[in-house]
């Protein structure tokens, strides 16, 4: 079974408590999901390969280690997911960013794909999966499963906030795939919304609500 790692450090903990607040407006939710980001990727990336470089300093000549050159795509998942990649590429800046548009149906909750467009070598890439929720599961899932479809082999599935019945369905379908999260809430409700959660990430990042 794939790992779920939970990031509670204090830093993403205090800053979770602004997305969750509903009187947090659209421009401080923004950035502050892209914040979150950039300090789950650096523990998403913990385990990139190093390589030595030898390096002049201007006091001496030193062997150092450096990024094995080992490639990494972002794939977020519209729309929230969007709000992530960013930051992480800033972080990254040689990464790739694949697109994947899945909406859920308001009547099913199932995954509905309406948009996707991937890097070429997409099947050599790391790839890191970017969404704020899981909830059901069903749109990471669906994400993964059209991702593996291109032949990749290494994927990391990375949200703010997950519940249990969401990262049941990953482990259990994905068992390859190891989970990143800020935060592991109580259950789904009734319309399958995080509970506590902080609503409609997608609509809270872009105000459509
Ligand atoms: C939200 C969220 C996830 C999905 C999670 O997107 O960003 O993609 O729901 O739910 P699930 O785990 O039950 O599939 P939504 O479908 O609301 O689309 P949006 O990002 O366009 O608002
Ligand atoms: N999608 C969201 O944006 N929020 C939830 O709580 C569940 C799915």
């Amino acid at each position: 079974m794939g790992e779920l790692y939970v990031l509670d450090h204090p830093l993403i903990q205090h800053k979770l408590c602004i997305l969750r607040d509903k009187n947090t407006g659209v421009k401080e939710f923004r950035e502050v999901v892209g914040e979150i980001a950039a300090l789950m990727c650096y523990e998403a990336t913990r385990d990139l390969p190093l390589e030595n470089v030898t390096i002049e300093t201007p006091i001496a000549t030193g062997t150092f280690k450096r990024l094995a050159g080992k490639k990494v795509a972002i794939v977020p998942i519209l729309r929230a997911g969007l709000g992530m990649v960013d930051t992480i590429i800033d972080l990254i800046p040689s990464a790739k960013v694949g697109h994947i548009g899945l909406y859920r149906d308001p009547e099913t909750h199932n995954p509905v794909e309406y948009y996707c467009k991937m890097p070429p070598d997409i099947s050599e890439r790391e790839v890191i999966i970017v969404d704020p929720m899981l909830a059901t599961g069903g749109s990471a899932a669906a994400a993964i499963d059209f991702i593996k479809g291109y032949g990749c082999k290494h994927i990391k599935l990375m949200n703010i906030i997950a519940c249990p019945e969401g990262i049941e369905v990953i482990q259990r379908e994905h068992p390859d795939v190891d989970i990143y999260v800020a935060a592991v809430d109580e259950r789904l409700n009734e319309n399958k919304y995080i509970v506590p959660g902080l609503g409609d990430a997608g609509d809270r990042i872009f105000g459509t609500k």
